[in-house]
């Protein structure tokens, strides 16, 4: 403890002379920030991270906090990733994006890249390079790749803020709470699911378990283990709807087999069956839609190929019939192979978007009814998109809507 008691968690003789502000008022504000944080949560100190990941960097949500950004100097001490954008680098143009909104939203990604932060605007950093290892600390903003980190690639993160993941991105560390404790990491409640399930049952379920265990860390039984993208989806939906920041799933999470990881659990078991996903879907189906949107989060090569074959076998020789777009990671396009399957799709007028998408770029807000296989974008537009709709499907259903 300090001295003078303002604050309880200890700090190196390191540390503390940044909180005093000897190497600058950035990293003094960022430090304060982590000290306030570690405090509020009890933690005892401070820990490495290995990578942060920095959410509210669209122009469209940041509103006032970009004065706060540009103000900050110096380099980021870890590698650090930016989430999504509100319009694509090089085509915001041709999305309708004002010329006004550019010019803030380069100055927004200026500030970002100034501090060292790479600009790969993406919510799948582990899909592009920044993929952590079993038990690396980590400091992520954004949910989905929150759950994604903790309960399929075993590293370690609190589901952070915009302010405290840049914060620990300035000084490399991160309060030691919360998931970053093997303790805190096990699985409290059981949801077993009763039926088999493909593609956007995913995102239906993750939906429900979100809305269902709130803070419980679930542990999901499932028949068969879920694809890579399926649990992409599943991570998203479940941070949508809950405030949980991982689940087990035995044979995905690396330490759901360990010894004593089950102490936690409680009789209370959540059951999840066919019917339950039926009438999800069927709930959630009550309008037409006026444009189709795939990719959140950002679309992985394997599903952008998917995608093309499910266009080539539902509208071969025809455009697209609705306003159809796509959202991935402009890393991910940078493959002379996904760069010719997304040529093919585009040329079915499906227009394939990078560095944004639909919930946090302006560009998508004229529409009332969006087509999805999102559990997320089913959360979230109606809340970040003046009140449209989302209904979701699978992405064969999508891709046939469109036609
Ligand atoms: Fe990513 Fe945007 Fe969805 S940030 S998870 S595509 S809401």
């Amino acid at each position: 403890m300090y001295p003078d008691n303002r604050y309880d968690m200890h700090l190196t003789k390191e540390e503390e002379q940044i909180y005093e502000g000897e190497e600058g008022w950035t990293k003094k504000k960022a430090m304060e920030i982590l000290v306030a944080i570690g405090d509020i949560n009890h933690a005892s100190k401070l820990i490495q991270i290995k990578t942060a990941h920095v959410s509210g960097v669209s122009y469209k949500t940041i509103g006032e906090a970009f004065e706060f950004i540009n103000s900050l100097e110096g380099r980021v001490e870890v590698k650090s990733t930016l989430n999504p954008i509100g319009m694509d680098i090089e085509k915001w143009d041709e999305m309708g994006i004002s010329k006004e909104f550019a010019n803030k939203q380069t100055e927004v990604l200026a500030a970002y890249k100034k501090l060292g932060i790479s600009a790969d605007c993406t919510c799948i950093p582990y899909l592009i390079g920044n993929a952590p290892g079993k038990g690396e600390h980590l400091a992520w903003a954004e949910s989905s790749a929150v759950l994604y980190a903790n309960s399929v690639l075993g590293a370690r993160t609190n589901m952070e803020g915009a302010p405290s993941a840049l914060a620990a991105a300035l000084i490399g560390k991160t309060p030691f709470y919360g998931l970053h404790q093997a303790e805190n990491r096990k699985p409290e409640i059981k949801v077993c699911v009763n039926c088999d399930l493909a593609d956007a049952d995913y995102s239906a379920l993750g939906f429900m378990i979100g809305d269902l265990v709130g803070d419980k860390i679930p542990m999901i039984e499932i028949p068969s283990l879920p694809s890579k993208d399926e649990l992409k989806h599943l991570s998203a939906a479940i941070g949508a709807t809950g405030s949980v920041g991982m689940y087990h799933i035995r044979g995905i999470t690396p330490e759901s087999e360990a010894e004593g990881m089950e102490s936690e659990l409680s009789e209370e078991k959540i059951e999840i069956e066919k019917n339950d996903l039926e009438e999800f879907y069927a709930l959630s189906r009550t309008r037409e839609p006026d444009v189709i949107a795939i990719g959140c989060p950002h679309c992985s090569s394997r599903e952008l190929k998917r995608i093309y074959e499910l266009l080539k076998t539902g509208g071969e020789g025809r455009k697209v019939g609705k306003d159809f777009f796509i959202f991935t990671a402009r890393a991910i396009t940078q493959n002379n192979q996904t760069q010719r399957i997304i040529e093919k799709i585009e040329n079915y007028g499906v227009k394939v978007i990078c560095d944004t998408c639909f919930v946090v770029s302006p560009a998508f807000e004229n529409y009332d009814c969006v087509l999805t296989n999102s559990g997320k974008m089913q959360r979230y537009v109606p809340l970040l998109c003046r009140g449209a709709k989302a209904m979701l499907c699978k992405t064969e259903e999508c891709v046939r809507g469109a036609f």
